[in-house]
């Protein structure tokens, strides 16, 4: 089935810099070809990443051409079917990933790099699901992060440490958190001990381990972690830097077919995960898709709890008041 003249608005840009650069570029959509579907965007996440490979702080693919385009996660619906994508039907709920496109109102990827949505998963939490889940599972997997571990996860209230933080309270592990004062409260709901990142850090790791040795350390952050790490005597194997995270994202982002299809199966599991309960994924920051700048503005800010989203059909134009402001403007 196909396309009936539908456009899509397509954030591009043509120079790295700041998200200024980033302009919605109108345009028919293309037909999906063969193995390729035709989805209307309805939430898409915005990543660090996203903005490492915009400002030019990330040069792994230096050699696209331009005009490029921004965002690798989304969730919607799919319009359209090419021959050979008949795992997919229109009106079907989608989750996908590219490297760079998600965001846009529409857009036409291969069938393999698309999962079901699970029924009653939320859209914001789909469309924010791909890069930080992804990252945040394979890195507990690569660490066999169980129920005998006591674990540190630096930047426990952001996009990937939140998800990272629940899934592994969620497979038994005793779980510490490192976050500002304000995210206490939000991290002990999910069952994971909050500590204060800062000077003195280890005496308030040990405290919070109530007498278990700390197993594993993932340092989302990426500052001072082996250092924290080496200090409370986690085996250098058992530490994960900022660094292999990049590592990490970089290869969920790859788009050689092999690779899409390990992204995807992460992705998978990722889902039914979040369907499974395993972990609820915040999205403090839900932006109508023509704010795209306001969102990479609050992500750049360093203090987002849980995900930042951008919205194609917000039920309002307005800004979403973000949850973390009202928790402040509460305390
Ligand atoms: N190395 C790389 O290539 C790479 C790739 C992706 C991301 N990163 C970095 O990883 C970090 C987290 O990523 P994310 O996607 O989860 O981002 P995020 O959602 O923007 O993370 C924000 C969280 O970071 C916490 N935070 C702020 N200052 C901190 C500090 N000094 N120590 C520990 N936590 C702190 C904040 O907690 P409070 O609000 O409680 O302060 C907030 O919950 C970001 O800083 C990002 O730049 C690095």
């Amino acid at each position: 089935m196909r396309n009936r003249s539908i456009e899509t608005d397509t954030y591009r840009y043509t120079h790295y810099g700041n998200a200024d650069v980033l302009h919605a570029h109108r345009h028919p959509l293309d037909a999906p070809g063969f193995g390729q579907v035709a989805v209307e965007v309805i939430a898409a996440g915005v990543n660090h990443m996203d903005a490492f490979l915009r400002n030019g702080r990330e040069s792994t693919w230096h050699d696209d051409p331009w005009p490029r385009g921004s965002g690798s996660d989304f969730a919607g619906i799919v319009t359209a079917t090419g021959p050979g994508a008949e795992r997919f039907r229109v009106g079907d709920d989608v989750i996908g990933h590219v490297r760079t496109g998600a965001h846009a109102t529409h857009l036409v990827v291969d069938a393999a790099n698309l999962v079901h949505k699970p029924a009653g998963l939320p859209w914001e939490t789909a469309g924010g699901l791909y890069l930080a889940g992804a990252t945040a599972l394979r890195v507990l997997d690569d660490l066999r992060i169980g129920a005998d571990d006591t674990v540190v996860i630096s930047a426990a209230a952001g996009g990937v440490g939140s998800i990272q933080a629940q899934i592994a309270r969620y497979r038994g592990a005793h779980v510490i958190g490192t976050c500002g004062d304000r995210n206490f409260d939000y991290l002990r709901q999910l069952g994971i001990r909050p500590v204060r990142y800062g000077e003195g850090i280890e005496d308030r790791i040990r405290r919070a381990a109530e007498g278990r040795r700390v197993t594993a350390f993932i340092d989302n952050f990426g500052k001072d972690g082996s250092d924290i790490a080496r200090d409370l005597g986690v085996a250098p194997g058992r530490y994960r830097s900022s660094e292999d995270r990049r590592d990490v994202e970089l290869d969920l982002l790859k788009d050689d077919p092999e690779s899409v299809a390990r992204g995807t199966a992460t992705l998978a599991q990722v889902a039914d995960l979040a369907a499974a309960g395993a972990f609820r994924l915040l999205v403090s920051g839900l932006y109508p898709f023509a704010d795209i700048i306001y969102a990479f503005d609050d992500l750049e800010k360093l203090h987002a709890r849980g995900k930042i989203v951008l919205a194609t059909h917000p039920v309002t134009p307005y800004r979403v008041m973000r949850a973390r402001e009202i928790h402040e403007a509460m305390a």
